[in-house]
């Protein structure tokens, strides 16, 4: 096996050039920005493998589902990619497993991370998900997909609904990015979840304000 170093900076490498130009929110930024909460988090769980953290990180978007990508198609490039670096069999299994259970899914992935180094790296996602990166990923995600920014004839009363029809992007903080909070795995993520989740509060306030002529 090369040495772990050397395999970061080549993932590193490889994420970089299959992400870069993409631009719905889950570019190469993105990815440094998880690879950098994840290692945060590790640092706070003294159990976790970093290596795996760290690989997983890094890899968790290479081939994501909504630009037609299935589970075994992440599968085969993360395989192939790592085998060729010579990781051993049973860390490219375990990168696999986390980055194929990863995703929120609309709300639909019921399945909860076995592992510590699964539950951070999904924790490290979730916050890139909210917050102030949160809300201009979002906006950046609903400008790219021509969503209309906010529509106040909607319900937003759509809280844990994974078949809601709205399609502004405003709603996408009641289908999704405020119910992040409690689905967080770790301590530590929590922790940075509750501030992350206070900010969005306060956006969604002041949004609503200024959207209803307050100065
Ligand atoms: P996951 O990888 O957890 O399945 P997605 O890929 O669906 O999550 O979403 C990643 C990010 O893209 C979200 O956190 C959000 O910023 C943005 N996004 C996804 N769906 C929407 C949407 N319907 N409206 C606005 N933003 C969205
Ligand atoms: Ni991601």
């Amino acid at each position: 096996m090369q040495d772990n170093i050397e395999i970061i900076k080549q993932t590193k490498e490889f994420v970089k050039q299959r992400l870069t130009g993409e631009c719905s929110g889950h570019d190469w930024w993105h990815v440094v920005r998880v690879y950098n909460n994840a290692r945060e988090i590790a640092k706070r769980e003294t159990s976790a493998d970093i290596f795996v953290v760290a690989l997983s990180a890094l890899l968790h978007d290479v081939a994501d589902h909504k630009f037609g990508f299935s589970d075994d198609d992440r599968r085969n490039i993360i395989t192939d990619f790592l085998a060729r670096l010579q990781v051993q069999s049973e860390i490219i299994e375990h990168v696999v497993y986390i980055v194929n259970n990863i995703s929120f899914k609309r709300g639909t992935n019921q399945h909860k991370m076995t592992t510590i180094e699964g539950q951070i790296v999904q924790d490290a996602d979730r916050l890139d998900a909210i917050g102030a990166i949160g809300i201009a990923r979002t906006f950046t995600f609903g400008g790219h997909f021509n969503r209309p920014m906010f529509n106040p004839e909607f319900d937003t009363n759509i809280v844990g609904q994974d078949n809601h029809t709205n399609d502004d992007t405003i709603s996408h903080f009641y289908e999704k990015l405020l119910l992040l909070k409690d689905k967080m795995n770790t301590a530590s993520g929590r922790e940075f979840a509750i501030i992350r989740h206070q900010r969005m509060e306060e956006y969604l306030a002041n949004f609503y304000s200024e959207w209803n002529g307050e100065l």
